[in-house]
């Protein structure tokens, strides 16, 4: 088999960069080692940020998401029973965020990969990498009991924290930057409609907590537990009266209903630099991983296979090397924008262990300053909402 792109994995990085392909006339197979159905169903963030919401629609995948998702023109901050609204809105001069599941931006890719007949083989296994440093780069893989191989011009790595791409690169050659945080999210999804039209934020003694949503009629919300927390020490009364004690302000009630889905995630903010070596081009989670309190996991996977498809459409058609040669140092940037506010955000909102009533009293200032001087809530509103999808320092008007 060949192919001009060879994709590893179909969640939103592999998927969108193989339609963006596409419609640069630029031929890709996406490879994927869990089923259609399974990917389709697995729910993750939902939090769409202005840029990707722009790049979905002006590719022609964003109907469903105009018609479904729910726009928010701001967001909650809720701490010391007290609640006060951003209005991103008018903070960001008319940028806004979508609500709309990941697995939703998910299956309106798969459907239109399929309708334009783009190959993704689905339930593969083995999957490895071999000759990135040649021009011929492969993949081999097992489909049902045959053993493949797939020749092409370059390789995406979009397999995620967990794939093969990232830990095929030899050893010593990429930097890793990490930080794990003290504690993890237990989330639930709850057929119960949402207590509040817009996102909350929640900073509590007792720790974080986030009430969002997937629908009218569905409620996603969260908790800060313990990293090694066990599901089974959380009956359903218990993550209700948590999240109401948690989320309280007064004359505000939160809406119960039937759990249908829940677990919990794990915090980390993780970066490898570069994001390529020799033909393999590392995008989304495979690449960097963000906490989930900033809501960048996706957006940021969108913003790499946006410069990574714009620079293999530059290469195909003038054989020009200098984007694809600058892959990584025009990714980075963002990329360490979004790390910066993630880790600002999840810093701000947990309760930590080991910080003690010093860290708390700082904390609860923070968030008196960013809910009341507009130069701070401007900063958290242009970085909620989004950078650029092509943020570079030098494009700042601060010059
Ligand atoms: N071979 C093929 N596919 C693989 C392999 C492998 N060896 N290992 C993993 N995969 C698949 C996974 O099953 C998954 O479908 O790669 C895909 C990676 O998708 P995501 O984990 O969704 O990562 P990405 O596309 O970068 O999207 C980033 O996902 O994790 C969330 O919060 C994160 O929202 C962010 C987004
Ligand atoms: C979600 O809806 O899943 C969600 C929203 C905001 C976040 C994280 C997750 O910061």
């Amino acid at each position: 088999m060949r192919t001009q792109v060879g994709i590893v994995g179909a969640g939103p990085a592999g998927l969108l960069l193989s339609h963006l392909l596409h419609l640069g006339g630029i031929e890709s197979v996406v490879l994927e080692i869990k089923s259609r159905d399974y990917v389709e169903k697995r729910i993750r963030a939902g939090v769409l940020e202005q840029g990707t919401v722009n790049l979905l629609i002006e590719s022609g995948v964003g109907r469903r998401m105009q018609r479904e998702g729910l726009v928010h023109h701001g967001i909650q901050l809720r701490f010391a029973g007290r609640h006060r609204r951003l209005d991103l809105f008018q903070l960001t001069n008319g940028r806004a965020i979508t609500v709309y599941g990941q697995h939703e931006v998910v299956k309106d890719l798969i459907a239109a990969r399929l309708v334009a007949g783009g190959p993704i083989l689905f339930e593969i296994a083995d999957v490895s990498v071999h000759g990135m440093t040649t021009a011929t780069p492969t993949i081999r893989f097992r489909k049902d009991k045959e053993v493949l191989e797939l020749t092409c011009d370059f390789i995406a790595g979009c397999d995620g924290f967990h794939g093969v791409c990232r830990p095929s690169i030899p050893k010593g050659t990429l930097t890793l930057y990490e930080r794990n945080y003290p504690f993890a999210w237990l989330g639930i999804l709850a057929e119960a409609p949402p207590s509040s039209e817009e996102l909350i934020y929640a900073y509590h003694e007792r720790g974080f907590a986030l009430h969002s949503m997937r629908s009218h009629a569905i409620t996603r919300l969260y908790l800060q537990c313990e990293p090694d927390e066990e599901l089974a020490n959380w009956p359903d009364a218990r993550i209700w009266a948590e999240l109401g004690t948690r989320l309280a302000v007064p004359g505000w009630t939160l809406t119960e209903g039937p759990i249908l889905q829940r677990g919990i995630t794990g915090m980390r903010s993780f970066v490898v630099e570069p994001m390529q070596y020799g033909r393999l081009f590392l995008a989304g989670d495979a690449a960097h991983i963000v906490p989930a309190t900033g809501a960048k996991g996706l957006n940021l996977a969108v913003a790499d296979v946006h410069i990574l498809a714009r620079a293999l459409v530059e290469f195909y058609s003038s054989d020009k090397v200098d984007l694809l040669d600058r892959y990584s140092e025009t990714c980075l940037p963002r990329v360490w924008q979004a790390q910066r506010f993630s880790w600002w955000m999840t810093s701000m909102l947990h309760r930590f262990g080991d910080g003690g009533a010093f860290q708390q009293r700082v904390q609860l200032a923070e968030l008196e300053y960013v809910t009341s001087s507009r130069a701070a809530a401007t900063a958290l509103a242009e970085n909620y909402v989004g950078l650029p999808l092509g943020w570079l320092p030098e494009a700042s008007p601060l010059g």
